[in-house]
């Protein structure tokens, strides 16, 4: 690649889109971008990354937070681990480098969270260290380059990978260099239709040397989301309703939601539902139900909302549940699906 990184280096000097987290070379902000950034579309990471360096400027603060505060920033953005590992980390920071960023590959990686890629990005952007970030553009754009047909999410395609741009990036400016192959991915060498006739690195490009952008990389076709099928509660008491907060393991963690259970389908009330929610036949009334269909990356879910009064004599057993004032719900944590029923709820 060596022949052609100059081009690529002014090619991303006069192109390139005019992002926050470009304009610093602190690597607090870089970390938080690259962090919201990996599941999310840059539109979208631009707003959260404003939100977030707003509220939580540095990692004193971020350490300081109340894990709820930041999972509240977070709201809507998904994989929420992330944001828990992040609090993790900076506590990480705070404890172990007196609140500093550690300013080395290693050290990095070794905070909650950040593995390869992220640790390779804050170390090539804000220290500039010569490691390649590796994410799916740069996947894509290294395996038509390279010509690697490789499966994609195999370790031997990574090493194949990461060994070339090893050798590449030694030679350059790693900050520019990681910059410049992201925005190749995302601009120019995208999956579908890329721009080959603009592209700084075509002259030495295998795929399209010999036409293959459309097999390479060499993606294995994706498993079919499964089907999941969940009832939720808003049980109203007296201007109060009854809230729960997920386990922090898992989907949606640590975020708060409507009681919940899992069925086999959604038509029909589920016959566990009494004992779960701890109440008597007779002492509620079931004022109405609504259906949902919520599509995330591997799961399809299917949901129902049973809305149920139940007066405040009620032994209701609330477990580990809270009774909030129905006003204050909006204050809480919540994950997308749970909005979307609040707002066919008009709450
Ligand atoms: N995606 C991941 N990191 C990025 C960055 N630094 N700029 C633009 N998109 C990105």
């Amino acid at each position: 690649m060596q022949n052609v990184i100059p081009n690529l280096l002014t090619w991303y000097k006069n192109v390139h889109r005019k992002l926050p987290w470009r304009e610093t070379s602190n690597p607090y902000y870089i970390w938080v971008s690259e962090v919201i950034l990996q599941q999310t579309r840059v539109e979208q990471g631009r707003e959260y990354y404003v939100k977030f360096v707003d509220k939580f400027p540095d990692v004193f603060s971020l350490a300081r937070a109340d894990v709820s505060e930041i999972l509240k920033i977070w709201q809507g953005l998904g994989y929420y681990a992330r944001a828990r590992n992040m609090h993790f980390a900076a506590k990480q920071m705070v404890d172990l480098h007196q609140g500093n960023f550690p300013n080395d590959y290693f050290s990095i990686k070794n905070l909650r969270g950040i593995g390869d890629y992220t640790a390779a990005a804050i170390a090539s952007f804000a220290f500039k260290q010569h490691y390649p970030a590796i994410d799916g553009n740069v996947k894509r754009v290294t395996a038509r380059f390279y010509g690697v047909d490789l499966p994609i999410s195999t370790p031997a395609f990574y090493k194949l990978v990461e060994k070339e741009l090893f050798l590449a990036i030694k030679t350059t400016e790693p900050d520019i260099f990681n910059q410049a192959m992201i925005e190749l991915g995302a601009m120019v060498c995208t999956p579908v239709n890329p721009k080959c006739e603009i592209c700084p690195i075509q002259s030495e490009c295998f795929a399209f040397k010999f036409d293959k952008t459309l097999e390479l990389p060499n993606n294995p076709p994706k498993k079919k989301p499964i089907r999941k099928y969940l009832h939720f509660f808003y049980i109203e008491v007296e201007g109060h309703l009854v809230l729960q907060q997920r386990p922090s393991e898992g989907i949606w963690g640590g975020l708060n939601e409507f009681p919940c259970i899992e069925s086999l389908g959604v038509d029909e009330i589920p016959e566990n539902m009494m004992e779960y929610l701890g109440l008597e036949n007779g002492s509620f009334e079931i004022v109405d139900n609504f259906e949902f269909k919520h599509l995330l990356t591997h799961q399809t879910i299917f949901a129902k909302l049973w809305h149920l009064k139940v007066n405040s004599n009620n032994n209701l057993t609330l477990k580990n549940w809270n009774l909030i004032k129905i006003n204050d719900i909006r204050t809480f944590p919540l994950h997308k699906l749970m909005v979307k029923i609040l707002d066919k709820l008009h709450l």
